[in-house]
């Protein structure tokens, strides 16, 4: 079942995505979360920080396992996916870091490391909640368009228009890694709950079609159509054509 939240404005699309991942916790205090990175959760992130702050919502027992993680920066890299997560919600809420798990990406050996995370998530039990951002080709975690889908963790070699939207955190288009390791899209359509966001007016056309257009490997967002319980969240522009 889809059930979208169409919010008015940045800050409650941020209230909106921290205020379902905080419930979750009140009522479940050892959840697992499935956590993503990139710009559209980091107001949620923060979000999340002052509603810990102010003792509404702990993590103290939750664990998380995250999506992603570029291959071949170092783990303190600023743009490593690692230290975003320590950054922008780890190192600033009570979740103790032995319970959050990130895929390794530097490694001499990615495809071991993937199987590692597979391993990883198998014996972790179901992931309550999994919030996933879009990318503007249809990219869940980075599970590529493409004539087929993988379901385990992966390696993947990320697509010349993802490592441009990607370039601006980075110097140049150079320095972006050229591959990443991935949950697949049977890890993520294992999750109990999935919870999507998306902002800005040029996520509205792949955001339509990811949930109103056909099921297809070539848009891996519309897979989860075929989820029982995703939580669309988005703003006024990413929302126009719903
Ligand atoms: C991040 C991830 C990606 C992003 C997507 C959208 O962990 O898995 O799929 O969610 O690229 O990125 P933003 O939020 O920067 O538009």
């Amino acid at each position: 079942m889809l059930n979208i939240i169409k919010t008015n404005s940045e800050q409650q699309f941020n209230e909106t995505g921290a205020g379902i991942i905080a419930s979750l916790l009140q009522t479940n205090p050892k959840a697992i979360l499935g956590l993503a990175t990139g710009s559209t959760p980091v107001g949620v992130y923060e979000k999340l920080i002052e509603l810990y702050r102010a003792g509404t919502v702990s993590f103290k027992q939750a664990s998380s396992y995250n999506l992603d993680e570029y291959i071949g920066l170092p783990t303190d890299h600023p743009e490593s996916y690692r230290r975003f997560m320590d950054e922008k919600l780890f190192n600033q809420v009570d979740i103790d870091l032995n319970n959050t798990h990130v895929p390794l990406g530097n490694t001499a050996d990615p495809e071991q490391a993937a199987r590692d995370y597979a391993r990883l998530l198998d014996g972790a039990g179901q992931i309550d909640l999994q919030l996933l951002g879009v990318g503007h080709n249809g990219h869940i975690g980075f599970n590529e368009p493409g004539e087929e889908l993988q379901g385990p963790p992966h390696v993947v070699k990320l697509e010349e228009q993802t490592r441009v939207a990607n370039a601006r955190f980075f110097n140049s288009i150079d320095e972006v890694p050229t591959h990443a390791l991935t949950m697949g899209i049977g890890s993520i359509l294992k999750a109990k709950q999935i919870l999507l966001m998306a902002k800005g007016e040029d996520k509205a056309d792949i955001i339509a079609q990811a949930l109103n257009g056909p099921i297809t490997t070539q848009c891996p967002a519309s897979l989860l159509q075929t989820h029982s319980n995703v939580v669309v969240v988005v703003d006024p522009g990413a929302g126009r054509h719903l």
